[in-house]
């Protein structure tokens, strides 16, 4: 096999003879001759098959035996060709399945629903929409790396067992564990990540986390990725520079590197040539104010939902920040904010185009009594928390970090209707399998 090449590389083998290896995507025949589509998850090319030039077990084989899906390897010479998409097509001189398919594989419809595909996910991946999601997905990841990498910051892989509760008691995932009782899948790694950042400075985790998420939303999956960042000495405003920077870069390199795929996804790339710094920032206060204004029935001391969200970033390109929200609202560990104690420190990013809130961050308390009342007020319990307050004791800091979801930025950047097609397998409240 490993004389075979990928069909990604054919445009520089023109003229020579080469072997593929990869599946059927579609086939068609006449008496003299047949066309296939064959993909191998590099990219796909026409393969001509001339009855007259072919030996008969070939000719047999792309006639009675070739089907949708099978595999094959396929040998013949590559011809340039300005009218396929990949501007070459293959000339066979013979081709072999490897791997029977039938005529009855499962998923053909064109017009089949989003449920039966989902059920149907392990095949559903093939689709040419789908490896496109993938592959931008893999450059999202790439770029999060590399740009961390390329600003010192380390990665430190956080637990997904854990004893403590990291957002909200409500989304908890739990296992028994051993002789020590209940072990929570973590909701986020922000706790262990604030420990790291007081060792190493500037750090991140980026890893599954698990919400019990009961709402059956298109922005909602109870495991997703998350990145962590968690820095040292850094406030809520240099904060927010970072995330714009971030986000800006992330969206940069998609646009670099995977123009192709945002086209087959006919994504518009415009609005994304429009994410630079600096993005808008609105208080929370200024937001209710303008959503009032606009007809919402938020009231002051609520979290933003998702239809808030939308009419906050509607006409807009950037994405756009919403900050200092009110205590009420937002997770125990926020740091209070000394200009007005009923907000925190905080702030959401939301993402234009209706996809609403990418990240969530904020400067953490760093006050050993305020912080031991808030876990207090929250009814958590503190034995958990001794580990965590050890680092309001011990050379206490100021210290700030996010979490970016990537499932959501992924939806974001490729333009998808919901969270589901922005991760191989999704996890949603009635979906196990595959
Ligand atoms: O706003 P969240 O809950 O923040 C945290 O977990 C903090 N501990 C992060 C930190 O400061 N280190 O979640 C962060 C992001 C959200 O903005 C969203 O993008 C994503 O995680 N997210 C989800 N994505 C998919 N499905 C869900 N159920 C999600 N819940 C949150
Ligand atoms: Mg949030």
């Amino acid at each position: 096999m490993s004389d075979s090449i990928s069909i990604r590389s054919l445009g520089s083998r023109v003229g020579e003879t080469v072997r593929l290896l990869g599946w059927i995507r579609n086939h068609r025949s006449s008496g003299k001759i047949a066309f296939l589509i064959v993909r191998d998850g590099t990219g796909e090319v026409q393969v001509v098959v001339a009855r007259h030039e072919v030996d008969e077990a070939t000719w047999q084989t792309v006639t009675d035996r070739v089907a949708y899906e099978c595999s094959v390897v396929v040998e013949g010479v590559v011809r340039a060709d300005e009218r396929s998409p990949s501007g070459v097509e293959l000339t066979a001189s013979r081709v072999e399945v490897l791997g029977d398919s039938s005529n009855d594989y499962p998923i053909q419809l064109k017009d089949a629903g989003v449920d039966f595909l989902l059920s149907k996910r392990h095949l559903w991946l093939r689709t040419s929409r789908q490896t496109a999601i993938m592959r931008i997905r893999d450059e999202v990841i790439k770029a999060i790396h590399d740009y961390f990498y390329d600003h010192d910051f380390v990665l430190v892989d956080t637990p997904i067992l854990t004893g403590s509760i990291g957002e909200s008691a409500g989304t908890l995932f739990e296992t028994e564990y051993f002789d020590l009782g209940t072990a929570y899948l973590a909701q986020t790694g922000q706790l262990y990540v604030e420990a790291a950042a007081a060792a190493l400075g500037k750090v991140y985790c980026f890893g599954p986390t698990f919400r019990a998420e009961k709402s059956k939303t298109r922005r909602h999956l109870t495991e997703f990725w998350m990145v962590e960042p968690e820095v040292a000495w850094l406030d809520s405003e240099g904060n927010m520079r970072l995330q714009e920077e971030f986000v800006t870069a992330i969206v940069g390199r998609v646009l670099e590197r995977r123009l192709p795929e945002l086209e087959v996804l006919e994504r518009d790339t415009e609005p994304l040539r429009a994410v630079v710094p600096p993005f808008d920032r609105l208080s929370y206060a200024e937001a209710v104010e303008f959503l009032v204004s606009k007809g919402s029935e938020v009231t002051w001391g609520d979290d933003l939902g998702a239809e808030d969200e939308a009419i906050l970033t509607e006409g807009r390109s950037k994405p756009l920040f919403v900050f200092d929200y009110p205590k009420s609202a937002k997770a125990f560990y926020m740091k209070e904010n000394p200009e007005d104690p009923t907000t925190v420190k905080c702030n959401d990013l939301l993402a234009p185009e209706g996809y609403g809130e990418i990240i969530g961050g904020s400067q953490r308390e760093d006050d050993l009594d305020k912080l031991t009342a808030r876990i207090h007020e929250e009814g958590l319990p503190e034995e958990a928390y001794d580990w965590y307050l050890d680092l309001r004791r011990y050379g206490t800091f100021v210290h700030s970090g996010f979490g970016l979801g990537l499932e959501r930025t992924v939806s974001w950047i490729c333009g998808l209707p919901h969270l589901r097609e922005a991760i191989a397998f999704p996890r949603m409240m009635s979906r196990l399998d595959p």
